[in-house]
């Protein structure tokens, strides 16, 4: 079986690929085939992924093009990782935001919308070209803003797709660590939005585990529920995503983004230019432990500084270098890809999978649309990927669910057709930004520095 990475000349590449070898008997993997636009990158990070397979004594074939329609022959399984404009398009997204005053991150608010206007028109153009070369695959979109995304493809009649956040199984992974359960004996109740949701119950042979342990202060100071008071999580009672720190805690987000010398996108264009070029002076290929671990310290520091600015147990540089890179979302690395091999397996085995993931509502929340693209639990086996009840949920959920959710589709239908006055009106929407002057200036900012990949607008 062969399975293409959209994106695998980036940093994440070796993760996923080292994440993948541990299941490949299981779901009969054969090949690896990483495409990127960026031949350099492939280079450095396709020689490394080789390097991860052969410490492992590997046979899965890791090959690697700059031709997508080479990457999709034969292609059972796709995942696009792509960041559209480079870690240089995130500055721009973040900074620009900051200037007026609003919260600047990659995903959440601006900074989120600017990133679709990119993100969106690369990956419907993967998908249409997938479906011309291998109907039939599944592709799973891991690009941000990964629900916006999401939205687009399902819009546009590509079904066989699905959104995946490795934060989305933050409850289920923390209360696992937390109890040194194996959180596949665990059931979580997730909905919302991708970067917006919340977890209801966490069960294990149908108790619930989480609701005594958001009681627990060690839980809330030792798990990513660290970057709210706890009174807050205790009034809302339910697992919160750390995205909602930038709604909760709008003003201080702001405030503290804009007190750093350096954007995360700055810090993370610096430390991927700096890894890049150590890669090349080792030489991957000549002194491969040494890459690896130079790799590896990349790793540990960027996931330990993960929302440093909201993080009661934020390290200094220094010390995030000494800390394990466990210390962002699940296991070292199974993240992201993690999820999207269990779904793999699942797929091929029939054995069921329950995981939050960013699919199509279909009845599941009872506010929302068939289809909007929610986050939620969903099981997966031998039929496909289906969303659990939800039902009701409460109003203060569903109000901001509603309106984040009427901005993304509102934003979909812009980029679609490429209008300014459509986008002012997204970004206004948002619950961040409410203000059409500000929505105004935003807009015309970002179409002006992205113009290089998004051309020019109605
Ligand atoms: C989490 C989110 C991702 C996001 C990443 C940013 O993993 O789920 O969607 O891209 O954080 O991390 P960074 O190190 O780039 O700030
Ligand atoms: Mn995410």
């Amino acid at each position: 079986m062969k399975l293409a990475l959209i994106g695998g000349g980036g940093v994440r590449a070796p993760l996923f690929v080292a994440s993948a070898l541990r299941r490949a008997e299981r779901i009969g993997l054969d090949e690896i085939c990483l495409m990127d636009i960026d031949a350099d990158k492939l280079s450095v990070f396709g020689a490394l992924c080789r390097e991860v397979a052969r410490a492992v004594g590997s046979p899965v074939r890791i090959t690697s093009t700059t031709d997508a329609r080479e990457a999709f022959e034969g292609v059972r399984y796709v995942v696009t990782t792509i960041r559209v404009g480079g870690d240089e398009g995130r500055v721009f997204d973040e900074r620009i935001a900051l200037r007026h005053g609003v919260l600047g991150q990659e995903t959440t608010g601006p900074g989120g919308f600017a990133m679709a206007l990119r993100s969106i028109p690369a990956v419907l153009g993967y998908a249409e070209l997938l479906e011309k070369v291998s109907p039939g695959a599944w592709m799973f979109n891991f690009t941000n803003p990964a629900g916006l995304v999401t939205q687009a493809l399902r819009d546009n009649g590509f079904h066989r797709t699905v959104g995946i956040c490795d934060a989305a199984n933050e409850a289920q992974f923390s209360v696992a660590r937390w109890l040194n359960l194996d959180s596949k004996t665990l059931r979580a109740e997730v909905f919302g939005l991708n970067h917006l949701s919340w977890g209801r119950r966490v069960t294990h042979n149908g108790q619930d585990l989480l609701g005594p342990l958001l009681r627990d202060p060690g839980f809330l100071s030792g798990t990513m529920l660290n970057v709210f008071d706890p009174e807050l999580v205790q009034e809302v009672g339910m697992w919160m995503n750390e995205y909602l720190y930038y709604f909760h805690y709008a003003d201080e987000a702001v405030q503290k983004i804009s007190a750093e010398e350096r954007t995360r996108g700055e810090e993370i264009r610096e430390l991927n230019q700096h890894l890049l070029k150590q890669l090349k002076s080792i030489g991957v290929e000549r002194d491969p432990a040494a890459a690896l671990k130079a790799y590896y310290g990349y790793e540990a520091r960027r996931s330990s500084t993960y929302m440093y600015y909201a993080r009661s147990d934020a390290p200094t540089p220094e010390e995030a270098d000494e800390r394990a890179p466990e210390a962002k979302h699940g296991e070292v690395g199974e993240g992201y890809a993690g999820v999207a091999l269990s779904i793999i397996e699942a797929l091929e085995t029939g054995n069921p999978l329950y995981t939050g993931l960013n699919v199509p509502n279909e009845g599941a929340i009872h506010c929302m649309r068939p289809g909007d693209v929610v986050e939620v639990s969903c099981v997966v086996d031998r039929d496909g990927i289906r969303p659990l009840p939800i039902g009701d949920i409460p109003e203060a959920q569903e109000l901001l669910m509603r309106s984040v959710k009427r901005y993304e589709r509102l934003t979909v239908e812009a980029i679609m057709q490429r209008s300014r006055q459509k986008a002012v009106m997204a970004l206004m929407a948002h619950p961040l930004v409410l203000s059409y002057s500000l929505a105004q200036t935003l807009v015309d900012q970002y179409l002006a520095a992205h113009a290089p990949y998004i051309g020019k607008w109605q």
